[in-house]
């Protein structure tokens, strides 16, 4: 491809260190589909003769299919790289025609393209499996808003909640998710075709026509900058990053809600794992997985961030390595995403289990101080005299509830044994109605804007989907997946 001005061939070790094909023939269909409208765009312009656009439209075409039967290039084959891998091939095919697609283009705007448009897709498979997750945490929602739970900070049982209402907080960081990935999405949307190896072609290109075929918004408006530009690359993994540190963190309440100590839910058998030698195991290690793919995925992006960082404009090899840390971290986020997905789906509750570590710690103290609050004391005094009868309640191993109407009155005058109507922890939780709060009713209304949000956006990507990818890169014809 390369080899006229030199003397002999690299080195084996310089040509194994260099090559990418074995990671980069995972974008065999963004290199024929972006080829395929190189090679039309030559046509057209009369840069290339009409009869070598359309062999090679449709060679590219064919051996598209023929991939996608195999499963994508043949893992054993020598070349370079992707890009070469089909120029060879066409060459084999249609021979001079397959050696005139390339004027006028270079591998560094080629291999800009195609992994935007890898890029692209990734942000849509993943978004999709991200609203399926916030369809179950709708759900869910819907069906817990009344179930006592305990919520906590510090680790520490603080005041009771709804389940649904932890669902729905589930919900709200997962909704950041969509719009970070949808951002990605826009970050990726920019055409680099045309911009040459760094300045730009001397051919009458016709950049427009190539970026509405392959479906770009935008056209890149600097030829150095299209080259060396890997913001997108950046901007998918920070998103992978935030969704998996979500993912990590409820992963965290699961293992720890259980664990015999706590015993509030049960992972279905479907999606727990035994011990080897002790029969009686149920372990979590979906959850206990996705904390780890969290640190790995953190730690590509870091990496990714470091390579970049360094790299002076335009381009160098250095960006290659761009596909390994999206590959990664694709493998990971999807796998660690459908299967907690599946897990929280499945997840038994048991309501009782809950209530009753909700109620621990004297959890409903708070409403004393608001029934005093009301009755014009201070809440730094209500809070003090709170302090107090919370006190002789455990020095008396009792509930708040169980001391005499004397103690109530002791620690103040404005209180009377009435107060324990508000203990309980269903009446405590009722209470709570303002926006954003716990309360069941506020619970189900929110579950149902949830839904209507979820209906609104699942349109909206399905819309993204039909017109942001070529007829041959949709997911429906996307049935190959390489690893
Ligand atoms: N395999 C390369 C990559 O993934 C393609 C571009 C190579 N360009 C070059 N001038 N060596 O980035």
């Amino acid at each position: 491809m390369w080899g006229g001005r030199f003397d002999k061939p690299p080195a084996d070790v310089a040509r194994a260190f260099t090559r990418s094909f074995p990671v980069d023939r995972r974008i065999y269909r963004e290199d024929i589909v972006a080829s395929r409208a190189h090679a039309a765009m030559l046509g057209r312009q009369e840069i290339i003769p009409a009869r070598s656009a359309e062999a090679l439209t449709e060679a590219l075409d064919n051996l598209l299919v023929e991939l996608d039967q195999l499963g994508g290039p043949p893992v054993n084959a020598d070349d370079e790289d992707v890009h070469s891998y089909v120029e060879r091939v066409l060459t084999e095919r249609i021979g001079d025609h397959g050696r005139r697609l390339h004027v006028a283009r270079s591998r560094n705007d080629q291999v800009a393209t195609d992994f935007r448009l890898y890029c692209k897709g990734f942000c849509l498979r993943l978004v999709t499996a991200v609203l399926d997750l916030l369809g179950v945490l709708a759900r869910r929602a819907e069906e817990e808003a009344e179930t006592i739970a305990p919520g906590f900070t510090h680790l520490q049982v603080a005041q009771p909640v709804t389940l649904g209402h932890y669902f729905l907080a589930l919900f709200e960081m997962h909704r950041r998710d969509v719009d970070n990935i949808l951002y990605a999405y826009t970050v990726a949307d920019v055409c680099p075709l045309g911009a040459g190896a760094l300045a730009g072609v001397a051919f009458d290109i016709d950049r427009e026509f190539v970026a509405e075929e392959l479906c770009f918004s935008q056209v890149a408006r600097n030829s150095l900058d299209a080259v060396s530009d890997r913001d997108f690359v950046s901007a998918v993994l920070q998103a992978c990053v935030t969704l998996s540190g979500h993912l990590s963190r409820w992963a965290e309440d699961l293992v720890i809600w259980a664990s015999p100590g706590f015993g509030m839910v049960r992972f279905d058998d479907a999606f727990a794992t035994g011990s080897s030698m002790l029969p009686q195991k149920l372990n979590p290690d979906v959850a206990e997985l996705t904390r780890a793919k969290a640190a790995a995925i953190a730690g590509a992006a870091t990496g990714w961030h470091a390579t970049l960082k360094g790299v002076p404009l335009s381009y160098a090899l250095d960006m290659q390595e761009d596909k390994r840390a999206v590959f990664r971290v694709e493998d990971d986020v999807l796998a660690a995403l459908r299967a907690l997905t599946g897990a929280l789906d499945t997840l038994t509750v048991n309501r009782e289990r809950m209530a009753a570590v909700a109620g621990m710690g004297h959890s409903t103290a708070i409403e004393i101080a608001d029934y005093l609050t009301e009755r014009d004391v201070p809440f730094r005094d209500a809070h003090a005299a709170v302090g107090r009868l919370v006190r002789l309640a455990e020095d008396r191993g009792v509930e708040l509830a169980d001391l005499d109407e004397a103690d109530f009155v002791e620690a103040d005058a404005r209180l009377s044994a009435d107060v324990r109507d508000r203990l309980d922890l269903p009446t405590a939780v009722a209470r709570r109605t303002s926006l954003g709060g716990t309360a069941p009713a506020r619970v189900r209304e929110e579950a149902a804007r949830a839904t209507r949000w979820l209906r609104w956006q699942r349109d909206h990507v399905q819309d993204l989907v039909g017109r942001g990818l070529p007829p041959a890169l949709q997911p429906s014809a996307r049935a190959a997946v390489v690893r």
